[in-house]
């Protein structure tokens, strides 16, 4: 087989040298521009860093603002707390009529700076309660309790409320429901605040709450209203600090706005997830599912926490 690998004339030497000599310059000229973007990209690199410095510096500024919310709030609401706690000792000292009588007129009064107090202190409760949640200060403390005592204890705490109500609150009673392993207060707390809110924006009707089982691990509790029922639009922003959402019965009551942020925070902590379903006009039903047994704490088992002749203290 014939090779191309012949004897070079010095003309083509020449002209191979030439080529060698071009390639050369080339390499050295693309060895600068590497060399000229090595440079370019340090420099990339230091603004970068320095932006990375600059991010942590606004993340630290804002870790203190919102330390300072929470100092804030709960600083506030301490000291609400004690003048309010005041205003309604004496207010029920006068309607006792501890002090002498009172006429129709100022029985009213007194009646009306009593509901404003209670109203305040409530207030103030979900405002403690927030700040506590977002300063990462609220303890999680699972334990084994029954459905039933639940519902026992929370029919009890709204028993003064509906005896004076037209609309019925109905508790469904738990039939074949597992016991739970989870912060019953918590829980109490988060459905507490559904009753109330059904209770507040609903004028005729009944106002029903149930729990069933979700499915292997998890529990559904609903509070299902015939009440004003909220828009589709919006069902997420209710969820949010602060946010009512104006109709003609909001003027009437009042509150914070701050219960369903709370309870879905408090859900939150429970592993859990605030579901809401509604009908202007029609109803709502808001619904909490959680865990039947709080994940990453260690249940024990049901023989060894029923200590006998001892029943869980609810709420
Ligand atoms: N069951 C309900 N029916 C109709 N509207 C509701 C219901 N629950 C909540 N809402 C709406 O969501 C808003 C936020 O509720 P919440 O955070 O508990 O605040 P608050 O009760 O203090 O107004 C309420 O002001 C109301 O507009
Ligand atoms: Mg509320």
């Amino acid at each position: 087989m014939a090779t191309e690998n012949t004897l070079r004339t010095p003309q083509e030497i020449r002209e191979l040298e030439n080529e060698r000599d071009l390639l050369r310059q080339k390499i050295l000229s693309q060895q600068t521009q590497i060399d000229e973007l090595t440079a370019e990209l340090r420099e990339t690199n230091q603004g970068v860093v320095a932006l990375y410095a600059e991010l942590d510096d606004r993340a630290g500024q804002l870790k203190d603002a919102s330390d300072l919310k929470s100092r804030f709030l709960s600083y506030m609401s301490h000291e609400f707390r004690t003048p309010l706690g005041s205003i309604m000792s004496i207010a029920r000292i006068l309607l006792d009529r501890m002090d002498g009588p009172l006429n129709e007129e100022q029985e009213k009064q007194v009646r009306f700076i009593q509901n404003s107090a209670t109203e305040l202190t409530e207030m103030v409760n979900d405002l403690l309660d927030l700040a506590k949640v977002e300063a990462g200060k609220v303890t999680i403390s699972p334990a084994w309790f029954e459905m039933v005592d639940l519902f026992s204890a929370l029919r009890g705490m709204f028993k003064p409320i509906m005896d004076k109500s037209e609309i019925s609150l109905i508790f469904v009673e738990p039939a074949n429901i597992p016991r739970l392993f989870t912060d019953h207060v918590k829980l109490s707390h988060i459905l507490r605040n559904f009753i109330s809110n059904a209770v507040k924006f609903t004028q005729r009707g009944e106002i029903r709450v149930g729990v069933r089982q979700n499915d292997e691990t998890t529990m559904m509790f609903t509070v299902a209203d015939t009440g004003i029922g909220i828009a589709a639009e919006n069902l997420e922003s209710i969820f949010h600090d602060w946010v009512q959402i104006a109709s003609s019965a909001q003027k009437r009551l009042r509150g914070s706005g701050l219960g369903l942020s709370l309870s879905k925070r408090l859900t939150e902590l429970l592993g859990g997830e605030i579901r809401v379903e509604s009908k202007l006009g029609v109803g709502s039903t808001f619904s909490v599912i959680i865990p039947i047994q709080l994940p990453g704490h260690e249940a024990m088992s049901e023989e060894a926490a029923a200590v006998p002749g001892e029943k869980a203290r609810l709420l």
